[in-house]
């Protein structure tokens, strides 16, 4: 079967959307599994920028099906705002956008819950993009939801206001105040104009395409240290942003996954609270994130950044039995003299391990760095994995060995082009 699914191995904002964009014409379907407008999935090509958060990232290719799965959640009004922006350039979203009736709504209030229950963490806030993502899978897993395809019922606003009453309550426990008069009747027009979209069982569409021999790209949002299983809980999001939660966020079967694609920036980024081993909190730390313009495309907060963590990268591998790594943004890391990698964590009591611990909160750890020759030069404008700087090779082959794992691709930019692509790796 020809599922590949394609995620993030870090913290997010790893760089999927302009991978899924450059990849889609080899496929004829692309499917994003879960997560909701948390995400920010940026696409650039013929000099323009485009930012994603719902809509799969496939959809300015023609004669591509686009899939929004059952294990996303999604906010109305931003999606409406999204097909808005497609509006400009011709993009055929009536045709071929599809969106799964079992994929769960954010209300208006999952927002207001969403600031309220950070509002009442304080200092341990989550750092929640406050899209009411939580929320809305709390509502999900607790079966009060309402799913797109209930819009379609006679009964939908009796059930919507049974769960804003519920919703209200809980307002009230955080002694929260708000307003809903300006977001309420936004929210319903949304929900009108969903309706003229195409709803569909997108499980059967999946099942088959693959069954008709059609490739499909599954994009996954978020990154795999933020997953609610495995990330460094609970400074995570609602969401399985694992290869795992393809095939539930989908609907298809675990056998029917090919290669398992994953992305990971040159060095790490994380946005909002929560652990981060090599995080850099001085001026080396502020050079990556000016080299990488590191601002969150969702939220537009600064981006905490530091040093590449191979012991997190090998966790994040081996619970998603990825197939092929791509390393995003070597471009940033031109011109530092030296470039540090982790390769292992020190423990309190001394031991050093390649393990990530049960909770990096309460067994911080220390990172054990390698330090790796640098290299300099504008390299935005190779077009031959041979033409970058030696030293830059060398880091790939360095990481490739430690995690057994080929590097199949390397990005040097932000734009489409800017993409090589070993071929003697890619086995497509
Ligand atoms: P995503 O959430 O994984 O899709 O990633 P984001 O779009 O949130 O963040 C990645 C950022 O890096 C975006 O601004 C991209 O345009 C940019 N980007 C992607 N690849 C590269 C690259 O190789 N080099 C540089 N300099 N920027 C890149
Ligand atoms: P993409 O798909 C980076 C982070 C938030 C916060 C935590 C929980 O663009 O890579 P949530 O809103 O989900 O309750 O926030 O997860 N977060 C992301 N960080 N990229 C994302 O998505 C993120 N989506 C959520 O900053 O720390
Ligand atoms: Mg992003």
């Amino acid at each position: 079967m020809n599922l590949d699914v394609l995620l993030g191995l870090q913290w997010g904002d790893e760089g999927k959307g302009k991978i899924v964009d450059f990849l889609a014409p080899k496929y004829q379907l692309v499917a994003r599994f879960q997560g909701g407008p948390n995400a920010g999935h940026t696409l650039e090509f013929d000099g323009i920028k485009h930012v994603l958060h719902q809509i799969p990232s496939g959809i300015f290719h023609e004669g591509i099906q686009n899939v929004i799965g059952n294990g996303v959640v999604i906010d109305p009004v931003v999606f409406m705002k999204e097909i808005e922006a497609l509006k400009p350039y011709g993009v055929p979203y009536h045709k071929n956008l599809f969106i799964s009736k079992k994929a769960h709504l954010i209300l208006p209030t999952h927002r207001l819950l969403d600031a309220a229950s950070e509002a009442a963490k304080g200092k341990e806030k989550i750092g929640s993009t406050l899209r009411g993502i939580g929320p809305a899978y709390m509502d999900k897993t607790g079966r009060n939801g309402l799913r797109i395809g209930d819009i379609l019922s006679p009964d939908f606003k009796k059930r919507y206001q049974k769960l804003v009453d519920k919703h209200k309550g809980l307002l009230e426990f955080y002694r929260y105040e708000y307003d809903l008069n300006e977001s309420e009747p936004a929210f319903f027009e949304a929900i009108e104009q969903l309706k003229e979209l195409r709803l569909a069982d997108t499980e059967y569409m999946l099942s088959e395409a693959l069954q008709q021999g059609k490739r499909v790209l599954a994009e996954g949002a978020q990154g795999t240290l933020l997953d609610i299983e495995f990330g460094s809980y609970p400074y995570v999001t609602s969401s399985h942003t694992t290869t795992a939660g393809a095939c539930i966020g989908l609907g298809v079967a675990p056998k029917a996954v090919h290669e398992v694609l994953g992305i990971f920036k040159a060095y790490c980024t994380r946005v909002g609270s929560g652990p981060f081993p090599t995080e850099l909190n001085d001026e080396t730390g502020e050079a990556i994130r000016r080299a990488g313009h590191e601002f969150g495309s969702t939220t537009g907060r600064s981006r905490r950044c530091g040093w590449l963590d191979l012991p997190a990268l090998r966790y994040a591998c081996m619970l998603n039995g990825v197939t092929q790594l791509f390393m995003m943004k070597a471009d940033v890391l031109s011109g530092f003299d030296e470039i540090k990698v982790c390769t292992h964590y020190k423990l309190s009591d001394g031991t050093i391990t390649r393990q990530m611990p049960y909770c990096l909160l309460n067994e911080p750890v220390e990172p054990v760095y390698e330090t790796l020759p640098g290299w300099s030069g504008n390299i935005e404008a190779s077009t031959a994995y041979e033409d970058l700087p030696r030293n830059l090779r060398h880091y790939v082959n360095f990481i490739e060995e430690y995690l057994h794992l080929p590097i199949a691709l390397v990005s040097i930019g932000p734009d489409r082009a800017q993409t090589i692509l070993r071929k003697n790796v890619f086995s497509m």
